[in-house]
């Protein structure tokens, strides 16, 4: 490479003028999306045209329209009608945070290699700790997402529960932990990356609310004891993905003592509940999981991706991944937290740890609390209107801010209405005012929604309503006439 370009590269100067550049169109663009000014969520291109614009743009666009066209091929999140996946609304000051990550590009992996963010990832572990409920015993560390989080805490159970050493020596008899039906399938993944099989996830059927069904835990768990499996773990989720329904962490806690089982929470959406004062409740029992994962990406308001992964006893988070067998617990180089990488399963992560502390610095944590308060609330009051409407059903009702409707018509059948829901959906896709999800749930076929951003209000959602039963209507005239 010549000299002069590699120079170029770096010129501090071409950074500050692009910068100055992305930085004014990202605050126009908070500023349209969140005000609704830009009458769109999403743009929606299908696939093919997608590629082949990126194709042409990298031989033929300008480069000075890349951010803009960036931006206009991507899903404005921070716009009051998006109501779609679990992702946040970043605060502002975590996209600067997350620029400053980048440029420095530390990796953590050791402490000469992160200092100020080994040092930052550990204050906030200790206080998400003790919101947890946690004592002194306890701590945990960041990681690169809730299924890595997931599958992370279930190695560190594997570790912990089964007295063979099967890190170092591979299994010796079937294992299995179980789960609730409903549950994220990252937590299938994990296990079958673990080698448990499909026979080792034990699927504990749910209850009507879409949660786990605590009365069916005890035959799953014989069932799967006679067929010779060592059941390790139970996985409680806080809540499931497509309902957003908590289990009942305190029934499976109990069962866990009962059976001596790791007992794990997935609450990479709900975990961050601890916050609110008015819903911690859903979280009660958690405080006695040994393992819990809580998303900062999903309701903490902060850039993808960031997780924290939280041990009950500190033992079980810096010996998940040790090389040697136990001989080397008590020994002092063992004990090194600020070496991020021996207790997590990357080796480089980025700096994760800046977005929650920035967050804490300067807002404090009540506006975590403000934020998860308004959102579940705003979903009660969305389920009213919905229940209130003769053409709507949920699908149950929400217990966080995950809901599910669909429309109804007392004349269609179940596939014609499954139909209906589709094509609704898609039609909402292609226009792009809103942007809205979906889901299956015991053959019915649901819009989903997601209440993630701030500045939804209920005046949006009744104007969803209305758009819906709108369309619904056309289509239902179309196919008569
Ligand atoms: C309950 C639950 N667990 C785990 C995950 C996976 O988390 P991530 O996307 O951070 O890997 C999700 C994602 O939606 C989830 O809802």
């Amino acid at each position: 490479m010549d000299k002069n370009l590699l120079g170029s590269l770096y010129d501090p100067e071409d950074f500050k003028k692009r910068g100055h550049e992305l930085i004014d169109l990202l605050t126009n663009h908070i500023q349209d999306t969140i005000s609704g000014t830009n009458p769109k969520t999403i743009r929606w291109n299908e696939p093919d045209q997608e590629l082949s614009f990126w194709e042409d743009f990298l031989k033929n666009g300008k480069e000075q329209d890349f951010f803009g066209e960036i931006l206009n091929r991507t899903t404005h999140i921070h716009h009051p009608k998006y109501l779609g996946h679990q992702v946040a609304p970043t605060l502002p000051i975590t996209a600067l945070t997350g620029m400053l990550s980048s440029l420095l590009n530390n990796g953590m992996a050791v402490y000469e290699m992160g200092m100020s963010s080994n040092a930052i990832e550990r204050i906030v572990t200790e206080k998400l700790c003790k919101k947890i409920g946690y004592n002194q015993h306890s701590d945990g560390f960041l990681t690169s997402g809730g299924t890595l989080a997931n599958l992370t805490a279930l190695l560190s159970a594997r570790k912990a529960k089964i007295e063979h050493d099967v890190w170092n020596d591979g299994s010796i008899e079937p294992l299995g932990i179980m789960v609730c039906e409903e549950a994220h399938y990252c937590v299938d993944r994990a296990a079958k990356i673990m080698g448990l099989g499909e026979k080792g996830i034990i699927k504990v059927p749910s209850n009507e609310n879409f949660a786990m069904d605590a009365d069916k835990m005890e035959t799953c768990y014989q069932k799967a004891k006679s067929e010779g499996i060592n059941v390790f773990a139970i996985v409680g989720s806080a809540p499931s993905t497509a309902t957003g329904a908590h289990d009942n962490l305190e029934n499976i806690k109990e069962f866990a003592q009962k059976n001596n089982l790791w007992f794990h929470v997935d609450g990479a959406h709900g975990g961050a509940a601890i916050f609110s004062k008015k819903y911690r409740g859903l979280l009660k029992g958690i405080e006695e999981a040994d393992s819990v994962v809580i998303d900062g990406h999903k309701m903490l308001l902060m850039p993808t991706i960031t997780t924290a992964l939280l041990f009950k006893e500190k033992n079980h988070s810096r010996h998940t991944f040790s090389l040697k067998a136990d001989y080397l617990m008590d020994a002092p180089e063992e004990d090194e937290w600020f070496n991020s990488g021996k207790r997590t399963f990357e080796c480089t992560k980025n700096m994760m740890a800046m977005h929650w502390y920035i967050i804490l610095k300067i807002y404090g944590e009540k506006v975590f609390d403000d934020f998860i308060t308004r959102q579940y609330d705003l979903a009660k009051d969305f389920a009213k209107m919905i229940s209130d409407k003769p053409n709507f059903e949920l699908a149950t009702l929400p217990m966080t801010n995950i809901l599910c409707f669909r429309y109804i018509d007392a004349n269609l059948s179940l596939e014609e209405l499954n139909s209906l829901n589709q094509t609704i959906r898609r039609e909402l896709l292609e226009d792009g005012e809103f942007y809205v999800v979906q889901t299956k749930l015991n053959g019915k076929h649901y819009l989903r929604t997601t209440l993630m951003n701030p500045f939804t209000s209920i005046e949006d959602l009744q104007l969803l309503l209305e758009k819906i039963k709108n369309n619904a209507q056309k289509l239902l005239a179309k196919k008569t006439s």
